[in-house]
């Protein structure tokens, strides 16, 4: 089962295990971590499940299709690594993953 970390902006780290076929957003979730909203369901119409990928992994996860792209523009403060996290699928590959959470969402 692929583990995720997420860090929050104190430098607070939650190792969560996340399950093949859901979302990062989901497994965030289910693990109560801080600071993922995610109002809209995960529906790419929100931007409350922003986090920044750590700096390692940007370039080993798919990028981002024109919907997710285009929103995560509105979310807080978006930089290099800004991801939807609803739209980031857990595969096995993403085990070790590091995401950084926001201040803030929106
Ligand atoms: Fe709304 Fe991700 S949960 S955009």
């Amino acid at each position: 089962m692929p583990r995720l970390t997420f860090i929050h902006p104190d430098g607070s780290r939650r190792i969560v295990d996340a399950t093949v076929g859901k979302s990062v957003m989901e497994a965030a979730r289910a693990n109560d971590v801080r600071g993922i909203r995610a109002e809209c369901g995960g529906e790419c119409a929100c931007s409350t499940c922003h986090c920044y990928v750590d700096t390692s992994w940007i370039g080993r996860l798919p990028p981002a299709k024109d919907d997710e792209a285009g929103l995560v523009e509105f979310a807080w403060e978006p930089k290099v690594g800004s991801r939807l996290t609803c739209q980031l699928l857990v595969t096995e590959a993403l085990d070790g993953l590091i995401l950084h959470l926001p201040e803030r969402q929106l």
